[in-house]
């Protein structure tokens, strides 16, 4: 086992680590998160018994394990940061305007799906859940919420439902007594009849063929996720998104995202209470 003093991560290393990351999920390693990289993998290279960053991606190039390895750094750097009822103004506009606008375009069906892409711990599908089933408008629909990640590790903690105060720190004690109860563990669980329309999956954004199988979506969420990719990977993303969804389907994107020089197949639908993009036509 290595035991000398913590490895230190050179810009050189920092980019060839760069370069693994972006292949293999778009994510972009900033030289700001230098830090946190350095930090965060030091322990990998404990664990492996490597001396320094060099050897580090020569593993994760070379070793039968480099891939396995590499998900593992991926999982260890990527920010994964959410919480229930997160950018609130855009919540809002779902519910008193886009709900209405679904009720009507699927009627005839009364079925309705979305995703949310990037869910990271599942807290942005439940929320969706929470206000889809909560609004009642849309009872005896056949409901399907997914939430999709790349994190393996995130997607255990989503599937089991269960959270702690920073999950539910900007959750008011109204939606806290409506949509939760409180598990033997001392979290809140979601309640059954929110978790129930709610599936998760592990996809990985660049993979168009599993993308592929995600058609028929009437809303897609994806926010706080392209932020991390390059403007070459986000055109990608936004192209298989339009496919994925239906005619006259909406995409939401986080409040510091747009689709400006990424695509000019979607329409802005301009909200009381926020922007949003529709792909063009009806069902
Ligand atoms: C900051 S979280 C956003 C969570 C949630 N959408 C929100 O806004 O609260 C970003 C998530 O995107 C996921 N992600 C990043 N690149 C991805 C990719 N190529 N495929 C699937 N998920 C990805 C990460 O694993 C992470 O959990």
């Amino acid at each position: 086992m290595w035991t000398g003093p913590s490895p230190k991560l050179s810009r050189e290393e920092l980019h060839a680590l760069a370069d693994l990351f972006a292949q293999a999920c778009g994510f972009v390693l900033r030289e700001d998160l230098a830090f946190v990289a350095e930090r965060r993998l030091a322990v990998r290279l404990e664990v492996l018994g490597l001396g320094d960053f060099k050897a580090y991606t020569r593993y994760l190039k070379h070793d039968p394990k480099g891939r396995e390895e590499l998900d593992h750094a991926i999982e260890l750097v990527m920010p994964h940061e959410t919480y229930f009822f997160r950018e609130p103004a855009q919540l809002e506009a779902l519910e008193h305007e886009l709900f209405e606008a679904l009720v009507e375009k699927n009627q005839r069906q009364r079925r309705l799906k979305l995703w949310s892409a990037g869910c990271a711990t599942g807290e942005e599908p439940y929320t969706l859940a929470m206000l889809l089933v909560g609004s009642r408008r849309f009872v005896g629909w056949e409901l399907d919420v997914l939430g999709t990640d790349l994190s393996t590790k995130s997607l255990v903690t989503a599937r089991h439902a269960e959270y702690g105060p920073s999950a539910l720190r900007a959750t008011s004690s109204a939606q806290l007594a409506k949509y939760f109860e409180l598990a033997p563990s001392g979290r809140h669980r979601v309640r059954t009849e929110f978790r129930e329309v709610v599936r998760f999956g592990h996809v990985n954004l660049l993979d168009r063929d599993a993308l592929g199988t995600l058609e028929g979506q009437d809303v897609i969420c994806c926010r706080n996720v392209l932020i991390y990719f390059d403007v070459e990977t986000r055109r990608r993303v936004i192209d298989a998104f339009y496919d994925c969804l239906t005619p006259g389907g909406y995409l939401l994107l986080g409040h510091s995202e747009n689709l400006l020089s990424l695509s000019t197949r979607f329409e802005l639908v301009h909200l009381e209470g926020d922007l949003v993009y529709r792909r063009p036509g009806s069902t």
